[in-house]
């Protein structure tokens, strides 16, 4: 057998987030415990039947969706994007040269930073943030520098807390509102105002990643970073069909700018991939013209089921607060895990109570003390999910008290 290493890049970055707690719910499976899983973010709802009926009807009725499609993607699938974002956002892009369709915009965040970035280039990163932000950026050498996500800052950015030096060096800066894991949505423009002045001031590529764009709560509606002057000047804007009509396993997104900032993205995937199947960016296109209710629907599920986890943690005495969108409830530990941490919790928990949710810790070192639930499965289960989370602090509570009786820790 040969001997051969993995690239150094590699090698340094810790396995995956969900491999560790994909591992260990298999564990518990296997000892039938009953599992309830709020860990990824991974939609439990099926998109609308429309988009299935066109997938199904496309795969079986049209042979030539079967060929090598467009790698930028179909004039038709860039067209309608081109509409969408004018009639969702009010921005303009020419579907020629300023949309590129994605595999998802996790392949699309990755391959960026592998058409931009040397060994050595900073990147901006929020912390805690999703880890591709952070981990496409390691694979290719470059350093992180993390901006931390608090609560007293609402969990945005500080942009004045970027040393002049760093930012000199930096090349691109990522941007995730509404957020993953925080759940929080910028309502203040001058936030994108100022990250917006930020990036044109130090010459760095700014990434809004929009995932949650549409699964926003009550009379809140996200905007696209484009609404904003001088963005195209700086700025990169990636949007998913996972989130919005459920078509996580699909993997279709897309990825709008102008020609300059976009081409080395085009031009590097052009090596790599064919671009979205032909049926899948046709299933796309009915999406985006024939269900633009659908997420609106969806934000109501997400909105009821984040309230009652919300309100359920309060009662056991966690920290957590409502939120305007997303599909997450960001969570502080209670005193007596606080010191155990976030990613040990994390992994008790499922083994001793089948419930899965994500630690804190595995979106950067600023989201320790926390955990993120997805709110991916049935509210019917939550009652169940918040018993199971309330005996388990109850125990920790009681673990406290009898080390601090007999061993006076
Ligand atoms: C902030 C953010 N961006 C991008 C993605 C990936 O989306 P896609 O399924 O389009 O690759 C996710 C998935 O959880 C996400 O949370």
């Amino acid at each position: 057998m040969i001997n051969i290493e993995p690239s150094n890049n590699l090698k340094n970055l810790p396995p995956y987030l969900f491999t560790k707690i994909n591992q260990i719910k298999k564990e518990v499976h296997t000892k039938n415990l009953d599992i309830i899983d709020l860990g990824m973010g991974n939609p439990d709802l099926p998109p609308p039947d429309n988009i299935i009926e066109r997938l199904c009807d496309t795969v079986k009725h049209h042979r030539n969706t079967h060929k090598y499609s467009q790698a930028k993607g179909m004039p038709k699938f860039r067209k309608t994007i081109a509409k969408w974002m004018d009639k969702r956002f009010g921005v303009k892009f020419d579907y020629e040269n300023e949309i590129l369709s994605l595999i998802g915009s996790k392949e699309g965040i990755a391959h960026l930073c592998m058409s931009y970035l040397n060994s050595g280039d900073y990147v901006l990163v929020c912390d805690p943030t999703y880890p591709v932000h952070f981990n496409a950026a390691a694979l290719v050498g470059a350093k992180i520098y993390n901006m931390p996500l608090l609560i007293k800052n609402n969990f945005l950015p500080d942009f004045t807390k970027i040393p002049e030096k760093i930012a000199q060096k930096s090349k691109m800066m990522f941007l995730n509102y509404p957020n993953n894991p925080t759940a929080t949505v910028v309502e203040d423009n001058n936030f994108w105002k100022e990250a917006i002045k930020f990036c044109k001031k130090h010459n760095i590529l700014l990434i809004s990643d929009n995932a949650y764009s549409e699964l926003t709560f009550g009379n809140y509606s996200a905007p696209s970073i484009f609404e904003f002057p001088g963005a195209k000047d700086t700025a990169l804007e990636f949007h998913s069909f996972s989130k919005t009509f459920n078509m996580a396993g699909w993997r279709l997104g897309w990825v709008c700018g102008v020609k300059k900032l976009l081409y080395p993205l085009e031009k590097f995937k052009s090596f790599l991939d064919y671009g979205s199947s032909t049926f899948m960016q046709l299933a796309g296109i009915s999406a985006l013209n024939d269900s633009q209710t659908f997420g609106k629907e969806l934000s109501l599920i997400y909105e009821r089921r984040m309230k009652k986890m919300v309100k359920g943690l309060q009662k056991l005495g966690w920290r957590s607060n409502e939120t305007k969108g997303t599909m997450y409830v960001w969570a502080r530990l209670p005193d007596c895990l606080i010191k155990e941490g976030s990613l040990s919790v994390a992994e008790r928990l499922v083994k001793e109570t089948g419930v899965v949710i994500s630690p804190g810790i595995g979106f950067g070192k600023h989201g320790e003390g926390y955990i993120r639930i997805s709110l991916v499965t049935h509210e019917k289960r939550f009652h169940d999910a918040l018993l199971r989370i309330g005996k388990f602090t109850k125990n920790a509570q009681k673990n406290i008290k009898f080390s601090r009786i007999y061993y006076g820790k």
